[in-house]
């Protein structure tokens, strides 16, 4: 770094001088030079008292300013500044026309903000700070205006000309160019802006909206791609039914785009009635897409889809306020999920997801609240917190005001802010107001980091029939935020009685650092099942006595609970194991008798009364990083080895259930993503999965069989990844095969690459250094660097941890890397690298000194500085 880059903070929020309120925007485009032209209409801010004489100050990077007028009259060289990061000048009255024009190279954009080429097609990505990347503007959502948008370019390749809003025009050009016209009637900030160009396959359908309009829908993807749209198509047509039953809310215009791409920063973008996706968030067919891929598929489009409401017609003041449009939609979204599959796996595979993700981020030195207080890089704070734990806090409010509650604020803060640029205190208001509550201490979820940490003692008074629950709640220090209050928060819980009958069940409303509960009439001792369907998001330190949990596991009312209780018995086994083994060496001694524990899981796994996606679920034992978590230091070899020693206890003691379930569980139809087919799927895959882990040839051979005959992804990569921890011809076999069926498909040999670089055997970097050369990877597309390289951070403990430090050395390298071609991605795979407070000391400063040499780095960029410094701070 040259210079020390700025931080913005949250309390130095000020209203725009000058607002903007229409743009218009000539594109004519060129690979190496395309042409923007603007014309902008400013008047000066009312809030502000600006005027004659004031700054107009404009965003700008990366560009060529061409011309500027100001009132249709040229700017003298003397009149204004420009620099790398904007454009300035006096404002000559309270309202002003400014046209400008300026060149960008989209083929020269490797940072995939602004306006960039993907494959052979033109396509933008303006959140949060890229629109500033296509021409000088006030480059904050603040400022809204309608857009009107005409494209130039030639329509030999470049048949399909898109923007948002409504077509005008389409007319002919000469030199064999031609023109479409769009205009945007919803005023948006300029981050929704979107432009797409290129030769793209079109699949169409629509939808009778409740006031019985009709919608043009329709998804463009690369020729040859048609046959994989149906999924999207489908969510995207049940996500706009569902917006409509469940929150009353309906589609605004008459066309609704999505546009797939290969090159892409994230998952998906919800442009105004142009949604750019991700290709992998799109296409799907049975023989090349997992069912999990179907699953992301539904609660992406779902999600894009509906920020139409929550972020487009009521958008963020600034982004501070990220939550208010992020947090909202990953509840509704997870809620849609609830909705068309099942409640409990879907509630479960979001837990494990704030779990793995959100909370190590909140315990370690990156932990910022979910309104976070600044910023060096925005594009640094799309994260685990702003997103899950943001979710969270909406469902809190929504389990504590009840759902007709919920509904009752949604309707205030939609009626209120409809059209606005809004805060995350306006949607709390709103929830107050409709209510008449108070969430004062509520708030504190926004502005409070860290997860707090239940702990909790029951006492029951035979004589009395009373029990008495004793919550206590702490929030650990975060870093720049040493005093922690207490947090409001809804704690259901279940008592139950030995026979399995539920005694009592209940939301708790904790506030306080200490609290006792009271239960009257309670028949008997009775088991508690505690933070049912985790409704709050916290750690619970307390841990039930292992027959407790078993019986929770076998009779919990609560499907979360029954599942959590599982996790919680393997996970105190395996930590204790953990401890055993490093003095012994030996990870099978050090696990010791676990019979209770293989018959807890044998009795779910055979109770057929239990969905199968349940089931297959509650046999995954607790992840290696996830135990990690929960260990200081942590020791990756030894939670390698002790976790795959239980995994072979486990499998030989329940082998006859294991291959029972294999084989009821084999289908003989045709493949369909519905999730009971998929939960079929699932407890057979898992199945295997154990089955192999006995270390009984024979199943290895079940599970090449399996990839030979399978005939769809799901059934090829179960048995893949089986076969790619082992040491056996078939592996090589699988692997040649899997490559030779899906070099040329972009999105698919991505789950090769993913797969090799999460192999748990000791070559695994060797074979990726090997892969970096292989003609289908490449650094400068996203899904192939997280497939391969951050994968192996990510979810290759073992191996990334290897304690000579050769895997931190790779990685620090690829990052920087990485660093030249794209900051905004390299920031985002950083993150493992700042996990050295979790390791013993060699490890530690390995990492360390990886960090240094990062920081080291020539023309570093601001989002890499500002991860790899906040990581190695002490
Ligand atoms: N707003 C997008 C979403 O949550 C995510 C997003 C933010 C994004 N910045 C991006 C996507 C940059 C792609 C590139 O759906
Ligand atoms: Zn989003």
């Amino acid at each position: 770094m040259s210079e020390q880059p700025q931080v913005i903070r949250r309390e130095d929020y000020t209203a725009p001088a000058f607002l903007i309120e229409t743009v218009e925007l000539v594109f004519d485009l060129d690979r190496e030079a395309t042409i923007v032209a603007s014309r902008l209409s400013l008047v000066a801010n009312p809030e502000r008292g600006t005027g004659a004489g004031d700054m107009v100050s404009l965003d700008g990077e990366d560009m060529k300013l061409l011309s500027l007028k100001v009132d249709g009259v040229a700017l003298p060289a003397d009149a204004y500044e420009v620099d790398t990061t904007g454009l300035r000048f006096k404002a000559p009255s309270e309202r002003f026309v400014v046209e400008i024009e300026t060149r960008i190279s989209p083929v020269n954009n490797t940072r995939l903000e602004g306006l960039y080429v993907s494959q052979s097609a033109y396509c933008t990505q303006c959140e949060a700070e890229g629109f500033r990347r296509i021409t000088y503007f006030m480059d904050r959502p603040d400022v809204m205006a309608t857009y009107r948008v005409t494209i130039n370019a030639p329509r030999e390749s470049c048949p399909v000309l898109l923007s948002n809003g409504n077509l005008v025009s389409s007319t002919d050009l000469e030199d064999g160019r031609h023109q479409a016209v769009w205009d945007d009637p919803f005023p948006k900030p300029c981050y929704l802006f979107a432009l797409v160009a290129g030769d793209l396959a079109c699949v169409e359908d629509s939808f009778k909206t409740m006031s019985g309009r009709d919608v043009a829908l329709r998804i463009f993807v690369e020729h040859g791609n048609e046959d994989r749209c149906d999924y999207a198509m489908d969510s995207l047509k049940r996500a706009m039914k569902w917006d409509e039953d469940v929150y009353g809310l309906e589609y605004d215009l008459d066309l609704f785009n999505i546009v797939a791409v290969s090159d892409f920063n994230m998952g998906a973008m919800e442009n105004k009635s142009l949604n750019v996706f991700n290709a992998k968030y799109i296409l799907a067919k049975s023989d090349t897409a997992t069912d999990t891929d179907y699953e992301l598929i539904e609660s992406i489009v779902a999600h894009e889809y509906f920020h139409n409401w929550s972020g487009n017609r009521v958008t963020c003041r600034d982004w501070f306020q990220l939550s208010l449009k992020e947090g909202l939609t990953v509840f509704r979204d997870q809620e849609f999920s609830s909705d068309q599959r099942s409640r409990p796996v879907q509630r479960i595979n979001d837990v494990q997801r704030l779990r793995a993700g959100q909370f190590p981020e909140d315990g370690g030195p990156l932990a910022h609240p979910v309104r976070p207080d600044s910023y060096i890089e925005i594009n640094n704070f799309y994260t685990a917190t702003v997103y899950q734990k943001g979710a969270e806090v909406i469902r809190m409010m929504h389990t504590l005001l009840g759902a007709e509650g919920y509904r009752k604020g949604i309707d205030l803060y939609f009626e209120r802010h409809d059209g606005q640029a809004v805060t995350c205190d306006d949607f709390v208001r709103a929830m107050e107001d409709a209510n008449g509550v108070n969430f004062d201490q509520f708030r504190l979820w926004y502005s409070q980091a860290g997860t707090p940490n239940l702990v909790w003692e029951g006492n029951y008074d035979a004589d009395k029939k009373v029990f008495c629950l004793t919550i206590e709640q702490k929030t650990e220090p975060t870093p720049g935020q040493t005093l922690k209050s207490d947090l409001q928060m809804p704690v259901k819980i279940g008592l139950l009685a030995r026979d399995g009958r539920e005694l009592h069940a209940q939301t708790i409303d904790l506030t306080q650092a200490k609290q006792d509960f009271l239960f009257e009439d309670i028949a008997e001792q009775p088991v508690v099942s505690f933070n049912r369907d985790f409704s709050a998001p916290v750690n619970v330190g307390t841990t039930p006595s292992h027959d407790d949990l078993a019986f929770l596991m076998g009779n919990d009312t609560d499907a979360f609970n029954r599942w959590e209780a599982g996790q919680k018995y393997a996970s105190d086994l395996l930590i204790a194991a953990v401890r055993a083994y490093d003095k012994s060496g030996d990870a099978d001694a050090a696990l010791g008798n676990v019979d209770a524990f293989c018959d807890a899981l044998r009795a779910t796994l055979t109770n057929d009364d239990l969905d199968k996606a349940f089931r297959a679920q509650a046999m995954i034992l607790p992840g290696e990083a996830m135990l990690a978590e929960q260990l200081r230091p942590a020791d990756p070899e030894a939670i390698y080895q002790v976790r795959q020693a239980l995994r072979q206890k486990v499998a030989i003691a329940l082998q006859d259930e294991f291959e029972a379930a294999y084989r009821h569980n084999a289908s003989n139809d045709a493949y369909s993503p519905d999730a009971t087919s998929a939960g079929q799927r699932a407890l057979r895959a898992v199945a295997l999965s154990y089955l192999a882990a006995t270390g009984e040839g024979v199943f290895i051979d079940l599970a090449l069989a399996q990839y030979r005959t399978a005939d769809n992804m799901t059934d090829r990569m179960a048995a893949l990844t089986v076969l790619n921890n082992q040491d056996h011809p078939g592996r090589e076999e699988a692997l040649a095969d899997f490559e030779s069926r899906f070099a040329n498909d972009t999105v698919v040999i991505d789950k090769w690459f993913s797969l090799q670089a999460m192999s748990s055997r000791t070559d695994t970097l060797e074979q990726i250094k090997k892969l970096m050369e292989h003609p289908a990877f490449t650094m400068r597309n996203p899904n192939k660097v997280r497939a391969l390289v951050g994968t192996f951070a990510m979810a290759n403990q073992r191996n990334f941890h290897a304690a000579d430090g050769r895997g931190y050395a790779f990685y620090a390298d690829r990052l920087m890397e990485l660093d030249n071609l794209n900051p905004q991605v390299a920031a985002r795979l950083a993150a493992p690298l700042g996990k050295w407070r979790k390791f013993d000391e060699d490890r530690a400063s390995k990492m360390k000194a990886e960090l240094k040499r990062i920081l080291a780095k020539e023309n570093l960029s601001r989002d890499l500085y500002e991860i790899a410094s906040k990581s190695i701070a002490d």
